[in-house]
């Protein structure tokens, strides 16, 4: 609400005020239903808002190099977040990574001492090799051609499409 006229006065800008009444708010499916070939979607706001409009843009076929979002908090859960069975080759340990848990928290909780900095994904200080299953990215450290290789993750926000990752841990 600080920059309502700023925003207000941008080429193509439009504001929504729900007043407390999801009802009255942004029309979600509808502003986001066309990807395109270049759009990118910027969210920025309290958890629940970020989540929801993240979840809705991904089933709206948004890829995820173009969803962009602060979490001032750390990883953002979606509703449809999985548990993750982690198998940590070099020390040969199996863990299990809860829904509402990052893999990070998971190693941490397991007495392992990885490396880490921001918790947002941001620094790319937690980025550990992946040795099977597929990273679900949601950090914006890494590249697009890291992303699309699935050899490395950050473990402070990303999550798995797979039941099961083996880390070189
Ligand atoms: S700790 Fe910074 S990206 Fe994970």
């Amino acid at each position: 609400m600080a920059y309502r006229d700023e925003a207000a006065a941008l080429p193509g800008a439009t504001l929504y005020f729900d007043q407390g009444d999801p009802a009255r708010g942004m029309p979600l499916d509808a502003v986001l239903a066309d990807p395109g070939e270049a759009r990118h979607l910027y969210v920025c706001g309290p958890r629940g808002l970020i989540a929801g409009v993240l979840e809705r843009a991904e089933a709206l076929g948004w890829p995820a190099e173009r969803l962009h979002y602060e979490s001032f908090k750390g990883a953002v859960a979606l509703a449809n977040d999985r548990p993750i069975r982690l198998v940590l080759r070099g020390s040969g340990r199996t863990l299990d990574v809860k829904a509402d848990q990052s893999i990070l928290d998971a190693l941490i909780a397991a007495g392992l001492d990885p490396l880490y900095d921001c918790r947002r994904g941001e620094c790319g200080m937690c980025m550990t090799p992946v040795l099977e299953g597929l990273p679900d990215h949601r950090d914006h450290a890494l590249s697009a051609a890291e992303r699309a290789d699935g050899k490395v993750i950050c473990t402070c926000v990303s999550r798995a499409l797979t039941p099961e990752l083996v880390l070189d841990l």
